[in-house]
């Protein structure tokens, strides 16, 4: 299985090693790719606009290239962030923000709605609800059908520092983990991402769309009428 592992820091702590625990249980070394943010793309959406008539267009086009290129090419997506005041790391934040284009309300990639993804947050006592939720909401909306995640309260403010019967536990946690997403062989599209679609469509025939741009984009590809990314 192909993964692409995009880590909301720098670092290797607590949230990069249960992240990578994961991905060594389900794949090989050659097919596991990291990004590390903000090393890989270091830069915060600046509000042009340019991406929404030609993704080409944005000023940080190369690095965000070279990561969406091996989300294409993966089978599952591994996020890592560690929860930073109730939210993902702003590194994080700021690559999905590049990524609002991808959402269904403007143009969706058609291999996205193919893709499994897992988000992996750890808090020191309290908030990994929150900075997951924050990864998985623009999963949902780029049209990602399955999305598992995993937080855990770690107590600690780096990996050496997580006591030996926690990693007992998450070590476990991640074999389990690792089975439930390998049984997934070709994952669906839920009723909730089809209505959302549905929606998203009527928008955009409506002629509500961001830009001509995106209307041409769903009417090529037939969705304003029946067609649709996960029947492909
Ligand atoms: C900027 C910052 C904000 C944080 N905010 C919270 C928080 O709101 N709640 C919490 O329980 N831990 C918080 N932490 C602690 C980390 O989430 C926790 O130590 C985590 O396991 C670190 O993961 P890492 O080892 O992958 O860096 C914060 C840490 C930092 C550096």
């Amino acid at each position: 299985m192909k993964i692409t592992m995009i880590h909301g820091q720098n670092h290797m702590g607590s949230t990069y090693h249960i992240g990578k625990l994961l991905a060594d249980k389900l794949a090989t070394e050659d097919e596991i790719t990291e990004f590390f943010l903000p090393r890989d793309l270091n830069h915060f959406c600046k509000g042009c606009y340019q991406c929404i008539d030609d993704d080409t267009k944005c000023p940080y086009y190369k690095e965000k290239r070279s990561i969406i290129d091996a989300m294409e090419k993966a089978d599952m997506f591994i996020f890592t962030t560690p929860n930073y005041c109730m939210g993902p790391s702003a590194s994080m934040k700021a690559f999905l923000d590049m990524m609002f284009t991808y959402w269904m309300a403007h143009c969706p990639r058609e291999w996205m709605f193919r893709k499994k993804a897992v988000v992996i947050s750890t808090a020191a006592g309290a908030g990994t609800k929150q900075a997951i939720k924050g990864v998985t909401r623009s999963l949902f909306y780029w049209g990602v059908p399955f999305i598992k995640s995993y937080g855990i309260n770690v107590q600690a403010m780096n990996w050496a520092g997580v006591k030996a019967d926690k990693k007992i536990k998450i070590e476990k946690d991640m074999n389990k983990f690792a089975q439930k997403v390998a049984r997934v062989k070709r994952p669906r599209a839920s009723i909730k991402t089809k209505f959302i679609f549905f929606i998203m469509a009527n928008i955009h025939k409506a002629g509500w769309d961001s830009s001509p741009v995106e209307r041409k984009y769903w009417e090529e590809r037939g969705w304003l009428n029946k067609e649709r990314p996960w029947k492909k």
